[in-house]
């Protein structure tokens, strides 16, 4: 290890050099699943370098490599970065991922993750930096007419959100077309859990994830759960989400940079278990798990919940060879728990 300070203005880190290993730069590396692929990518023998504006990420949670404050549209910033660091490659998680907020607000997303993103893209091509894998979403596929969702399935979202993560897929499909980038659009399910070893976890602030906000009302933490909808045309009448641990959605990371080295083709990979569960479903094994009864209500639909959202991971798991650890839903909630109730959020 060889340890070098820099100052230029605008970038002042300690920077911790680990000679001989790759560097990935990791937008997003202080966030819930960009920190989860730090650990994987440390533990993968690459040196992940956090660089995250800290307005949902938490400083505490970049645990295996080098972090710098700033934002994406901080061009000066992301130049003398990756000038430092050589990567040979970008993990590219950093967005605001509030469905509800990206329609009230679409301004505040188009900024953060397409004009963001396309800072991203430029500063890359002129470092040189060739590969890419994008944190995407299920949300682009809208409303799907097939499930499981297969991943040449047409995109159409139905909210700004969606829209932004389908506007930087386009972006990298240009990018590679005309600079020669190689890119992989991970799309995700429910990401959910927590690091096995407790080491990170799930943080938002405010939380508006389910898994979550069933175990605060576990513990006490929030009176009661709100079920949103119990007509749907579902087995029990509530939402069916694919929950994937987030540990598993890390792996697929890796590995999908092992393939864009390897000059595997670019595109978009579900990433999901294959297996829906129902919000009541969700309860229950949070039940089961905690061992406590949770107060439960039920309310109105939340608007733009599609009924049934569930992935099929073909391409990840042919391609990429991906396989999950933590399918099982009871494991998931486990692993969030463990976290939650050490996690003190106030
Ligand atoms: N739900 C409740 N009560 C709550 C919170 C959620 O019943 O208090 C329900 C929702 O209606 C939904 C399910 O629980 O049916 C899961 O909701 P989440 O908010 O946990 O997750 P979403 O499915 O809405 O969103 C997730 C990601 C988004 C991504 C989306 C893809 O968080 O970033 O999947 O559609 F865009």
């Amino acid at each position: 290890m060889s340890e070098a300070r820099v100052r230029d203005g605008s970038v002042e880190s300690n920077i911790t050099a680990s000679v001989g290993k790759p560097t990935v730069v990791v937008t997003g590396g202080a966030g819930y699943i960009g920190s989860h692929a730090c650990k994987t990518l440390a533990a993968a023998g690459f040196v992940p370098v956090a660089y995250d504006n800290l307005v949902c990420g938490h400083r505490d949670d970049v645990k295996w490599g080098p972090f710098i404050e700033g934002s994406l549209e901080d061009r000066t910033k992301l130049d003398n970065m990756l000038a430092l660091y050589r990567p040979i490659a970008v993990m590219h998680f950093a967005a605001f991922a509030q469905v509800g907020e990206s329609v009230l607000d679409p301004g505040k997303y188009y900024r953060n993750n397409v004009v963001g993103s396309l800072s991203l893209l430029e500063a890359m091509r002129d470092h040189g930096v060739k590969n890419l894998v994008f944190s995407s979403s299920a949300a682009t596929y809208g409303m799907p007419a097939a499930t499981p969702i297969p991943d040449d399935h047409a995109q159409n979202p139905i909210n700004t959100y969606g829209w932004t993560k389908l506007m930087m897929e386009r972006m990298m499909a240009d990018f590679s077309a005309a600079h020669g980038l190689s890119w992989l659009a991970l799309r995700y399910f429910n990401a959910a859990g927590a690091d096995p070893d407790v080491e990170i976890g799930e943080r938002h602030n405010p939380e508006s994830h389910l898994i979550p906000l069933v175990l605060d009302a576990a513990l006490g933490r929030r009176p009661n759960i709100t079920v949103f909808g119990t007509d749907y045309q579902t087995p029990d009448g509530t939402c069916i989400r694919d929950y994937i641990h987030v540990s598993d959605l890390a792996d697929a990371h890796v590995l999908a940079l092992r393939h864009l080295q390897n000059g595997g083709i670019s595109g978009g990979f579900n990433l999901g278990n294959g297996a829906g569960y129902s919000v009541k479903e969700v309860i229950e094994t949070a039940e089961y798990v905690t061992g406590r009864k949770i107060p439960t209500l039920f309310g109105q639909r939340r608007a733009g919940d599609p009924p049934r959202l569930v992935g099929d991971a073909s391409r990840a798991r042919n391609i990429l060879g991906w396989k999950p650890r933590f399918s099982d839903l009871g494991i998931i909630v486990e692993h969030a728990w463990n976290h939650r109730k050490g996690y003190c959020h106030v």
